[in-house]
């Protein structure tokens, strides 16, 4: 057997782990190793295309996980999608680039997270950022930005496509939603995120490619003779080594490549960053989790925390389309983002109220759901919190996301803040073997409401000079499947059998105090153990409304900090 030793083993060279990678190399007196089951995507034309979103899925670089039947959303499975290869999932993403409400991170630290919050996670992201500022042409079709909200020199590029949609579109989007109450949002990355807007993307704006964590973060740094990436290796479960005050001791972990089976040593730390449809998994097969799980697969307990691979969430995702009366040519990134208040109107306080007066149901039935892994107390204070979000402090409440492209204006929109729970749990000891994963889409009611809801509202916008006379006829769902006057039922229907994984997923490993249902405590450490850490989607306690990688970029550099600082003098 071969032996490989490193200082820092980090498990999955994607979104997160890159970043660590990255910072944790930049002592020069350590050594830094990263485990990844995909191999380099630097020439895959798939990858690098600004305009190629989707072209990978389905491919080897997608892991393409399958969920369990769908019971509360019509029976069947689901395809999550995550990208397998150096760079992760960020090598097949929709690129955008938008970060969170200012006050859902806030919530981090009220919930017992020490340190996080805005104001400490702002100049992370502003860390990670190389924003690249738009030209004249750019911004006559709509790309705008305040200079204060970004950071011009980091590694992570950000900006607008090469060839922004003509026109047309924004000024007759922005006029429509000015009806709607819903205004203009010149940039939604400095923590207000409420409005319409024209969202930067992880573009390099120049050489008009994706840049995804590897170009950011990796290839310019390869030559670093202390940072190593083993790619094409598949990590199977980290090795303990005896206890020490006790907490368990990793000091390695056990991988699988062509070479077969061998085990890469850690001398100061395991990190896990394999995603969180991944991460909690390997803690799993590592002996960290539920007791009651682990002893269906024979794996000796080495820390019971019965909250490892609960509260999965993620968001749900139902398009429209409509007849386009132009041809629109170039890529659009317009966004809106409507709080609750102006999507509801003067149904707002109903829908408050009637939430509001259901949140203890939804803690209830998801403890019974984890068969007491969580507890309804724990739960019901992170519902108290997200209702707050929504109906206070009225962060927005859903995107919706205009596509017009060539004759066809399409739009996707998914709710941004559900709470339905699901969980993640390993069906075999064998660390080749799929996990059983449930996201419990629409577990609640209110969830496939809000879902309808909100399509609803966008035929609502698609009905609204000026934006009506840019459209012809809806082509889906299409008034002869969803009339005008079609009731809540008919809308649920189509929604039911229509909807997909918004492939967000979080909250699988979550940073929250261990008697509140958290696996990591604000360190980002696993808690029984001294030097096993989750650095990826998996620690964010609940769902934000940014897209993920912007936070998980400004997370992963927090908390390479966290680490630096331990063993820097
Ligand atoms: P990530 O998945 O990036 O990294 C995990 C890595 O671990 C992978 O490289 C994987 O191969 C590796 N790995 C897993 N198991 C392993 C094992 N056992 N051994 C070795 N390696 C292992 N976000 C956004 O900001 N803007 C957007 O437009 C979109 N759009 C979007 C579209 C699609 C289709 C998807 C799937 C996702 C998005 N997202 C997004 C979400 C965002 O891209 C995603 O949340 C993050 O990239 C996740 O980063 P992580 O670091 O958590 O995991």
């Amino acid at each position: 057997e071969k032996i490989s030793q490193y200082d820092f083993v980090i498990v999955g060279g994607g979104t997160s782990g890159l970043v660590v990678a990255n910072r944790l190399s930049e002592m020069s007196d350590v050594t830094v190793a990263v485990i990844e089951a995909g191999d380099s995507v630097l020439n895959n034309s798939n990858v690098t295309s600004v305009t190629g979103y989707g072209r990978s899925f389905g491919t080897a670089i997608d892991w393409q996980y399958q969920t369990e039947d769908q019971k509360y959303a019509g029976g069947s499975k689901q395809i999550m999608r995550a990208g397998k290869a150096i760079g992760g999932t960020s090598t097949i993403n929709g690129m955008s680039y938008t970060r969170a409400q200012n006050v859902q991170i806030d919530s981090w630290e009220s919930l017992g997270n020490k340190g996080w919050n805005w104001q400490s996670l702002f100049p992370y992201y502003m860390k990670s950022e190389g924003f690249q500022v738009p030209t004249q042409d750019q911004i006559s079709f709509g790309a705008d930005y305040y200079s204060d909200y970004h950071g011009e020199h980091g590694p992570m590029k950000v900006g607008w496509p090469k060839f922004l949609t003509n026109s047309t579109v924004l000024p007759a989007l922005d006029e429509s939603f000015n009806h709607l109450g819903v205004p203009y949002n010149r940039d939604v990355n400095g923590g207000l995120m409420v409005g319409l807007t024209s969202h930067p993307n992880t573009i390099d704006s120049e050489a008009n490619v994706r840049h995804d964590a590897a170009r950011a973060y990796y290839w310019p740094y390869q030559s670093r003779p202390n940072l190593k990436i083993i790619s094409n290796t598949h990590a199977n479960r980290i090795i303990w080594g005896n206890d020490s005050d006790g907490d368990a001791v990793a000091i390695g972990v056990e991988v699988n490549n062509i070479n077969g089976k061998q085990i890469i040593h850690a001398s100061k730390e395991v990190i896990l960053s394999a995603g969180s449809l991944k991460s909690p998994v390997l803690l799993e097969l590592s002996g960290i989790g539920n007791p009651d799980i682990l002893s269906k697969h024979d794996i000796p307990v080495k820390v019971n925390i019965s909250a490892v691979g609960e509260n999965l969430q993620d968001q749900t995702n139902n398009g429209l389309s409509y007849e386009g009366k132009e041809f629109w040519l170039g890529s659009p990134t317009f966004s809106a983002l409507p709080s609750a208040d102006q999507l509801y109107g003067e149904n707002f306080y109903t829908v408050a109220s009637n939430v509001n007066s259901s949140l203890a149901d939804y803690a209830e039935t998801i403890a019974n759901s984890s068969n007491g892994a969580l507890k309804a107390s724990n739960l019901l204070a992170v519902f108290e919190v997200q209702w707050d979000l929504i109906f206070r402090s009225k962060v927005p409440f859903a995107e919706i996301v205009f596509l017009p492209i060539a004759h066809t204006f399409s739009v996707e929109y998914w709710p941004l803040l559900p709470f339905s729970r699901g969980s993640i749990h390993i069906k075999s000891a064998d660390a080749s073997e799929p996990a059983a994963i449930n996201p419990n889409y629409f577990m609640f009611e209110q969830d496939l409401t809000t879902q309808s809801d909100v399509a609803w509202y966008i035929r609502k916008v698609f009905g609204t000079l000026p934006l009506a006379d840019l459209v012809g006829d809806e082509r889906s769902p299409g008034l002869e499947h969803v009339p005008e006057n079609a009731s809540d039922s008919t809308w649920n229907s189509w929604v039911k059998a229509n909807y997909r994984s918004n492939f967000h997923p979080v909250g699988t490993a979550s940073m929250l105090p261990r008697n509140k249902g958290g696996v990591v405590n604000a360190d980002l450490k696993v808690y029984g153990t001294k030097n096993v850490r989750v650095i990826d989607a998996s620690v964010l306690p609940y769902q934000l409304c940014g897209h993920l990688t912007s936070t998980l970029y400004a997370v992963a550099e927090r908390a390479s900090d966290l680490i630096k600082r331990r063993y820097t003098f």
